[in-house]
């Protein structure tokens, strides 16, 4: 049976530390860090995960702005309203919960939040400065996961990787971390020719593809690190992640569980990059 990487407990830690940090910072500068979530219409798995970031603001000491909008809503309006909260000194992050109704771009929206309130990290500026290394914010999830990998004790100097989705939001960020890492990387999508084989190669695989068990244990090495970013329900209804846990965990050395595993930490890196953005404007 694989070690179990216990997500929960790791990103309690996390909050604990960005709750005496942000006590201190309190203090010192008379500042509430602030954090502003927009949520735009009712997708009920949305409506959850912006009352947990809500939750984790207050108990870590933040002041949290909730902007709930209509399904309705412009998007000039939606701009509109991130343009007041990017000239507003008591919000210091901005959160425009994804994904957004049809008749909204995205990229725009994005690309309208000021990079210095970017706390997921998605503005194109950030991405670029993930890019080179030099950045401020990491976005939540894959660094997430790397607090993760961290925590357990695994070095990634070296080791291969395998990172199993290309999204924006996970899949290619979380390569580029794990190339930071010193890691060698293979990023595979759904043109993958032979998606099996290349996962057997890895030390550490990260599944971030939103497909219930589609890694299975014929898919795994024995010993390696499995990482599972899925948050799926599979043919009951139950929560599951990409990951066919029961059986992978059998042949992995260390696994992550779901739920308990990367969701956890994913709003624990929030608070953390939310207080670097309050620091950052008062040049802490
Ligand atoms: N939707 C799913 N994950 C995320 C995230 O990390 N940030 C935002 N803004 N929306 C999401």
């Amino acid at each position: 049976m694989a070690n179990l990487i216990n997500g929960k407990e790791i990103s309690l830690r996390v909050r604990g530390e960005v709750k005496a940090e942000t006590a201190d910072f309190i203090q010192k500068t008379g500042t509430v860090p602030g954090l502003a979530v927009i949520l735009v219409g009712d997708d009920p798995a949305s409506k959850i995960y912006v009352g947990n970031k809500k939750k984790a603001c207050l108990e870590v000491g933040f002041n949290s702005f909730e902007h709930i909008l209509p399904a309705e809503t412009s998007q000039a309006d939606l701009i509109g309203l991130i343009e007041k909260l990017n000239a507003d000194p008591s919000v210091h992050g901005i959160l425009c919960q994804l994904p957004l109704p049809k008749h909204i771009d995205e990229r725009a929206v994005i690309g309208a939040i000021s990079p210095k309130k970017d706390v997921d990290a998605f503005h194109p500026a950030n991405v670029g400065k993930i890019m080179i290394g030099d950045y401020d914010f990491l976005p939540c999830t894959p660094a997430g996961v790397m607090e993760l990998i961290r925590s357990a004790g695994i070095s990634v100097a070296g080791k291969k990787c395998v990172v199993v989705g290309r999204s924006n939001i996970v899949g290619k960020p979380m390569a580029m971390l794990l190339l930071h890492e010193n890691g060698t990387v293979t990023i595979c999508h759904s043109k993958t020719k032979d998606l099996a084989a290349e996962c057997r190669e890895a030390d550490i695989l990260v599944a971030a593809v939103g497909k219930p068990k589609l890694i299975t244990a014929d898919m795994v090495k024995e010993g390696a690190v499995v990482i599972d970013v899925g948050m799926n329900r599979d043919e009951n209804g139950k929560l599951c992640g990409d990951v066919d846990f029961s059986a992978v965990s059998e042949k992995a050395g260390f696994i992550t569980p779901v739920p308990g595993g990367v969701g956890p930490m994913t709003i624990a890196m929030l608070m953390k990059n939310t207080l670097t953005a309050a620091k950052l404007a008062k040049n802490y």
